[in-house]
């Protein structure tokens, strides 16, 4: 049970950065480094469903050793972003998307569900007490990353589902996820890890898909690569994903193929948006099985004239050359109907464009 809708409680920071430090921390965000001077937390019990709703001073959690979430990881998260328009107003992306996917997340993992209205309204409070860290409009991709996240609080070290679990949000300035701005990123291909196998969690926004993509991502870097490229589990025939990113292939003859959502695939928002979006634009989009040797041979051949990764965090980000141990892929010949999209997608996201799909939703 849950005494709907869930308010939230504010009680300001007593110790926010000044306006010069925020300003310069806005001026060059980066990704993930630095926090808002707030964020969001709630707590659930099975007796008293979803209550104590607040935003607070952004600090630490206090959890007990014992608190289950860091022995069995019932975890899960989302990824969103807050934009400033021309005007001043803020608003986001498909956040009612985000809510649905914590929700199947939450079934996955045996956590409660929060309802759409509590997430959204949520993140819509702590933007408001947060709105001077959202990057003024006209520079670049700077936005404001907000980052919902819950887990299972309770002090308790049998292995069942938690009867006590913490809801947060916190936010953080962002521009380009990648160090090097929008350029080609090269992926490392794993043969020998998994990101997530048939009847797992693949699908769900869980912390452990990201953890157990660590290993193949420390064998990437060190063949200077970016990110991974995760093959089906049963056969390693098969592209899955990234380990945070959707994968796009575009052909020479304008179709722009994604792996099927087969159930170890995250249901990116990006994702689903860019199948609407490039069909809009004139290309053929198309969801299918795609193994591993049509990108080798699709990029030889010139067939596939480029690679994009997709995310909230990494938005349209084109892909460079494809290695595994052994060999290569030379980097797709173009970028251009990616730059194309990513661009589209902005536009949108920025307000530049009438938001025709009704995917803006106005937080401040
Ligand atoms: C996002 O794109 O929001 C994610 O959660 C992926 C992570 C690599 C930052």
């Amino acid at each position: 049970m849950s005494p709907s809708p869930l308010t939230f409680e504010v009680e300001q920071s007593t110790t926010p950065k000044a306006d010069a430090e925020r300003e310069q921390i806005l001026a060059n965000p980066g990704f993930g480094k630095t926090f808002t001077d707030h964020m969001v937390l709630a707590t659930w019990m099975p007796d008293q469903g979803w209550h104590d709703g607040r935003v607070t001073a952004y600090g630490p959690i206090q959890l007990m050793p014992s608190a289950a979430v860091l022995h069995y990881a019932q975890e899960i998260f989302e990824g969103l972003k807050a934009y400033r328009h021309e005007d001043g107003s803020i608003w986001s992306f498909r956040p009612e998307a985000n809510a649905q996917r914590m929700i199947r997340s939450a079934h996955r993992l045996a956590l409660p569900e929060l309802p759409e209205d509590d997430f959204i309204e949520s993140i819509r409070q702590l933007v408001t007490v947060d709105q001077a860290w959202v990057p003024p409009a006209g520079t670049g991709e700077t936005s404001l990353y907000l980052r919902p996240f819950m887990f299972a609080s309770e002090a308790f070290l049998g292995v069942r589902e938690a009867h006590e679990v913490t809801y947060s949000v916190i936010a953080s300035p962002a521009g380009a996820y990648f160090a090097g701005g929008v350029k080609p990123v090269n992926l490392w291909l794993a043969t020998e890890f998994a990101r997530a196998g048939d009847g797992g969690t693949g699908a769900a926004k869980c912390g452990g898909n990201y953890a157990s993509s660590l290993a193949a991502q420390q064998q990437g870097a060190a063949h200077d690569c970016q990110q991974v490229v995760f093959l089906d589990s049963s056969t390693h025939t098969y592209i899955e994903e990234l380990g945070g990113m959707n994968l796009f292939f575009v052909y020479k003859d304008g179709r722009v193929v994604t792996p099927a959502l087969t159930g170890s695939i995250l249901e990116g928002v990006t994702r689903s948006s860019i199948l609407e979006l490039s069909k809009e634009m004139g290309l053929a989009p198309e969801e299918r099985r795609i193994e591993i040797a049509e990108w080798k041979d699709g990029v030889a051949s010139g067939e596939i004239t480029e690679v994009f990764a997709c995310g909230t965090a990494a938005v349209v980000t084109p892909v460079g050359e494809l290695r595994w141990d052994g060999g290569s892929t030379p980097a797709p010949a173009s970028t251009e109907t990616t730059m194309a999209i990513r661009e589209r997608l902005l536009d949108v996201q920025y307000g530049r464009v009438a938001d025709t799909h009704g995917w803006m939703t106005r937080l401040v």
